[in-house]
């Protein structure tokens, strides 16, 4: 029987997407998100982890150098690879919204035409507000996005929020909701074709656990 490669994501997905695994067969007993080791084999149900940087788990599906992984459509919407969104876990979440600071908010989203936002998601951003119509400037930044306004790099940010606690900390007002999303199960296409009976038997799996939390 062949190696199923199954890329993580550190960070906020990673020790449900273990436990939900764990849940159908795929021990990780020695998967850690602050492991050393970035490739972890577990020899008796033929399952190779790997652990990836959020933003870069979707490039390893999409060349086959994991099969499937476990994603945020929010990631999945940004970085737009050619896989397979196999199916919806219903965890992890959150909603891509733009925030300004308390003071600078404003009666109407027009209002804010011309402003700099600050994002870790450029593309979505960017066609929010062509959808709108705004014209802004987009400034790409790799976390920590609630810094810009404080420190006068962007009046706008566009930012993931979950239990709204950052926006809160740093006096920043959501103005809008973009999108929500939550944790996707993707897979390689060739993978998909090579190795279905497997990866259906997962899927099918997965998904008696994910409908039986949320009845
Ligand atoms: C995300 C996001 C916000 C925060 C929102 O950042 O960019 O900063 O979580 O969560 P909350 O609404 O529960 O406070 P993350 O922790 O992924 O780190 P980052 O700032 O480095 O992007």
């Amino acid at each position: 029987m062949d190696y199923i490669t199954i890329a993580l994501p550190k960070g906020k997905l990673f020790a449900r997407s273990i436990e939900l695994l764990q849940s159908v067969g795929y021990e990780a007993d020695n998967v850690t998100e602050d492991s050393r080791r970035l490739v972890i084999t577990n020899e008796a149900s033929k399952v190779r982890f790997i652990i990836t940087k959020t933003v870069d788990l979707p490039t390893y599906v999409e060349y086959g150098a994991a099969d499937i992984g476990i994603i945020g459509k929010d990631v999945l919407l940004e970085e737009q690879k050619n896989v397979y969104e196999l199916l919806d876990l219903k965890f992890g979440k959150c909603r891509l919204m733009l925030a300004v600071p308390e003071q600078m908010r404003r009666p109407n989203l027009t209002d804010y035409a011309h402003l700099r936002v600050a994002t870790k998601y450029p593309n979505c951003a960017r066609s929010y507000f062509q959808s709108l119509g705004i014209q802004t400037e987009i400034i790409k930044l790799n976390g920590s996005i609630e810094l810009a306004p404080m420190v006068g790099l962007s009046e706008l940010i566009v930012d993931i929020v979950e239990t709204g606690r950052t926006l809160k900390e740093n006096r920043l007002v959501e103005v809008a909701s973009i999108y929500t999303a939550t944790a996707r199960l993707i897979a390689n296409r060739a993978s998909f074709k090579l190795k279905f009976d497997r990866l259906e038997k997962l899927v099918g799996d997965l998904r008696v656990i994910v409908e039986g939390e949320n009845v």
